[in-house]
Parts: C-alpha cells; sequence; structure tokens
C-alpha cells in the first residue's frame, strides 16, 4: 500500500466506527484505521482486513500520513473528552483544509465549539449526525453533516455513497453549519424516544385495557405496518413482541425488566426546546417516562400502594376490542403527528436562534431511509413543507390537518377511557392536551398574566388595546399604563 492512498479514515474501531469504515471499503474506497488501543486495530484487520481495502496504522501521525489530501477523518469514540482528546491529537499533525469529520452523538454546543476552534487552525470541523444503530452504520445510514458548506464539496460525495438511498436518493446532505447536523441528529433522536413512547403506550393498552397476548399484538402490529404508520420502529416492535424467551417459554416482553436507559439525546432535546421556548410536550414526556420507569427504588414503594379510585373495564364501557384496537391506532398516529410537528417546530427554532437556515424538506427527505425513525409519512412532511415552506405547524398542512380530522374522536375515547382504567399514557394524553391549546381560542395564560400581576407587579397586556398594563392590586385597583 503506497503512501497517503486513504480518501477516508476512521479514528475508533468499537462496532459504529468498525461497521463505517467497512461500508465504505464495500463502497470500494481505501480507508485508513486507527484506535487508540492497538490491540482493537489488530483485531479489525485479522477479521475484515481481507474484505476491502484498509490501511491499518499504530498511531494518529501514521493514520493522518495515510490519508489522501485533503485529508478526511472521522471520528467515531465516545462523545464528551474522548472525542476532544482524538480532535486536538488529528489537528496537531493535520493541514489547513484538512477535515475532521465528529459522527458520535455529541452536544450540539460542544460541535460548535469545536467548530470554531478548528476553524482558527484552518482546519474543517463536521459534526455529522449519524443514525441507524450497527445494522445501518454497515449497511446505509441516515447521515446528517454540519460544518462549513466547503467541506461538503469533498467531504459529501462520500458521505452520500455509504448513506442509504431511497428512490435513488442518498439519504445524506449538508444540513448547515457548524453544530446544525448534531442539532438536527439531536431532534431526530428526540422524536425517536417519543415515537417508542407512543408505540409503547398502544402496546401497553392493547395488552392491559384489552387484554391481548403479545404474539397477537405482534401481529396487529405488523398489520398497522402495511397503513399509514409503516415504519422502521412498528416493524422492530412486532418482532420483539413476537419473540419467545428461551429460558423461560415466556414472551421475551414479558422478562425483560421495564426501566428504560437512556444515553441522553432525548434529554438534550427537552433541555434544548426549554431554552428556545418551543413546547416539545410529547418529546418530554417520553424522556420523563423512560425516568419514571427507571426509579426503581421509589416504584417498588408505591406499587400497589396508592389508591386507584373507582377504575372500570372496557366490558364495562361498553367498548369492542376490535374498535379499541383501531382506536388505539388512530390515537398512537395522532401523537405521533404531534411528536413530529413539534420536532419540526424545534428545528425551526434552532435553526433561527443559530441562523443555520436549515430547510426542514431536507431532514424529512434524508429521514426517510436508514435512521431510526424512518417512516412513509415522511413524504407527507416533505410534501407539506414544499406547499407552504413556512408552515406554522405542520398540523396546518392540508394533509395532516384532514388526517387529524379522521383521527381525533378515537384519540379522545382512548385519553378518556385510559384514564378510566387507570392506565399510563403520558405522552397521548399530551399530545391531545398540546393539540386542544393550539386549537384554543382562550387560554388560562390570561390568569397567570393577572396572577403574575398581583404578586410581582409583572404587568400584563390588554385583548383591546395595545401597552403593557398593571393593576394597583394593593390600593385601590385602578389600572394604570406601565
Ligand atoms: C440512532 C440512535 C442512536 C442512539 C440510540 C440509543 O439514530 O441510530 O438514535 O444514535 O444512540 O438509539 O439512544 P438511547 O440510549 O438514548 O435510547
Amino acid at each position: 500500500m503506497t503512501e497517503s492512498s486513504a480518501q477516508i479514515g476512521v479514528v475508533g474501531l468499537a462496532v459504529m466506527g468498525s461497521n463505517i469504515a467497512r461500508n465504505f471499503a464495500n463502497h470500494g474506497h481505501t480507508v485508513a484505521v486507527y484506535n487508540r488501543t492497538a490491540a482493537k486495530t489488530d483485531a479489525f484487520m485479522a477479521e475484515f482486513g481481507t474484505t476491502g481495502s484498509f490501511v491499518p496504522s499504530a498511531s494518529i501521525d501514521e493514520f493522518v500520513a495515510s490519508l489522501e489530501r485533503p485529508r478526511r477523518a472521522l471520528i467515531m469514540v465516545q462523545a464528551g473528552p474522548a472525542t476532544d482528546t482524538v480532535i486536538s491529537q488529528l489537528a496537531d499533525a493535520m493541514e489547513p483544509g484538512d477535515i475532521i469529520i465528529d459522527g458520535g452523538n455529541a452536544l450540539y454546543t460542544d460541535t460548535i465549539r469545536r467548530e470554531a476552534e478548528m476553524s482558527e487552525r484552518g482546519l474543517h470541523f463536521v459534526g455529522a449526525g449519524i443514525s441507524g444503530g450497527e445494522e445501518g452504520a454497515l449497511n446505509g445510514p441516515a447521515i446528517m453533516p454540519g460544518g462549513p458548506a466547503e467541506s461538503y464539496k469533498s467531504l459529501g460525495p462520500l458521505l452520500e455513497d455509504i448513506s442509504a438511498k431511497v428512490d435513488g436518493t442518498p439519504c445524506c446532505t449538508h444540513i448547515g453549519p457548524d453544530g446544525a447536523g448534531h442539532f438536527v441528529k439531536m431532534v431526530h433522536n428526540g422524536i425517536e424516544y417519543a415515537d417508542m413512547q407512543v408505540i409503547g403506550e398502544a402496546y401497553h393498552l392493547l395488552r392491559y385495557a384489552a387484554g391481548i397476548e403479545p404474539t397477537e399484538i405482534a401481529q396487529i402490529f405488523r398489520t398497522w405496518n402495511d397503513g399509514d404508520l409503516d415504519s422502521y420502529l412498528i416493524e422492530i416492535t412486532a418482532e420483539v413482541l413476537s419473540q419467545t424467551d428461551a429460558e423461560t417459554g415466556k414472551p421475551l416482553i414479558d422478562v425483560i425488566v421495564d426501566a428504560a436507559g437512556q444515553k441522553g439525546t432525548g434529554r438534550w432535546t427537552v433541555k434544548a426546546a426549554l431554552d428556545l421556548g418551543i413546547p416539545t410536550t410529547g418529546i418530554g414526556e417520553a424522556v420523563f417516562a423512560r425516568a419514571l420507569s427507571g426509579a426503581r427504588a421509589q416504584r417498588a414503594a408505591t406499587t400497589g400502594n396508592l389508591p386507584t379510585g373507582e377504575l372500570t373495564t372496557l366490558d364495562a364501557l361498553g367498548v369492542s376490542k376490535d374498535d379499541f384496537v383501531e382506536d388505539v391506532r388512530r390515537a398512537l398516529y395522532a401523537s405521533k403527528l404531534v411528536a413530529y410537528a413539534q420536532g419540526f417546530d424545534e428545528i425551526k427554532a434552532g435553526s433561527d436562534e443559530h441562523g443555520w437556515d436549515v430547510d426542514p424538506r431536507d431532514l424529512a427527505t434524508i429521514w426517510r431511509g436508514g435512521c431510526i425513525i424512518r417512516a412513509k409519512f415522511l413524504n407527507r412532511i416533505v410534501d407539506a413543507y414544499n406547499t407552504d415552506p413556512s408552515v406554522q405547524s405542520l398540523l396546518l398542512d392540508p394533509y395532516f390537518n384532514n388526517e387529524v380530522g379522521t383521527l381525533v374522536d378515537s384519540w379522545r375515547r382512548v385519553v378518556v377511557a385510559s384514564t378510566q382504567l387507570g392506565l399510563p399514557i403520558p405522552v397521548f394524553a399530551s399530545s391531545l392536551s398540546y393539540y386542544d391549546s393550539l386549537r384554543s381560542e382562550r387560554l388560562p395564560a390570561a390568569l397567570i398574566q393577572g396572577q403574575r400581576d398581583f404578586f410581582g407587579a409583572h404587568t400584563y397586556e390588554r385583548t383591546d388595546r395595545a401597552g403593557h398594563f398593571h393593576t394597583l392590586w394593593s390600593a385601590d385597583r385602578s389600572e394604570v399604563e406601565a
């Protein structure tokens, strides 16, 4: 192998890095590979060395020297300090014009900082969200690169090459400058949390309200996957629910501890939404639902020890199983629409705040394949933004508006029934409240303004004329203009 022959290099050969490196090689590229622990590089070469053109290195300097110019080095190590260490090592060995890509789930504010630091040194830094898990990394992920547009000229074709394709369109495009790529990947994950939670709520209702067994629920999900809900997450849900535990013979779902983990991207989405003032209630409830499920000591103390009040059953409510299943499908679909609408609102707000000029159509397009939230209905989101690029909410788009019209009665019935059955549906319920809030002509916020003015003279606006006003609550209660 000649010097400087690799089109791209991958630092970090854990499963994601190793699969991405193999994906590049499978597309005919020569790939430099490096891992801090040399044994991992050796193991990688022993297992995959003959499957493509790889250039292994034992040091960062050797790795950098093995790359064609402009050098392109993709970092696939743990987000946080490990990433900073590799960036600084690469930067020391690289030259102006070279490109460092961070393919991990980095916090977008870290990416903004890193991009600024690297740009001062004449280097391009690209924070690229990569979605699709281990399988996607190997066979075609969705890729969301940020960073300088100029870097995309030399990097884009390589990334597009290894990305998933839908109707021949790569699931990869330049998202916007500095942290834009990692920001949208973060929101993607937030939507992923909400999507998983609404599927979980639907499962829970079918199981514990309608008394349907997991294998039959798996079949229901397969049917749903043939319609509007067609998506990767629905598809894998059917797989999980039809799995039997080899040891006990029980449905696997029944032997998995019901405490959901989280690595942080959902939480970041909600924190960023709070800072931007965007009510991503579906994503927020999904993150809190994971936290609640994981509060094992508290749950052990409260389970069976809180009064239920009078609970009912579907039979007592006179609801047939088939009708309930269809109502749950509709409630799931409606809540999912809300989560996506909220996620896209957050992306717009983040883009406006940072001047990224993110085109929502790009996201809906590249999320159609490769990523965890890939779903047929993303085509409809592309159409919606084509119809009106500045639509105030996806729920106002004529197609979605009409869809919600067909779902809302079922959605209300499911929320009411679940409440009467005592079954938790945090995202179904909060999404419906969000929807009703958006619809409402008057909100209780007027009262909050009155209270704020009462205890803190925070002032309020009037419905009938411009200006800010204060009532002299502790004096004669006359109103003054502030
Ligand atoms: C993806 C996923 C991935 C994420 C996992 C785990 O797009 O491929 O979002 O990036 O790390 O889904 O996330 P949690 O551990 O937070 O559930």
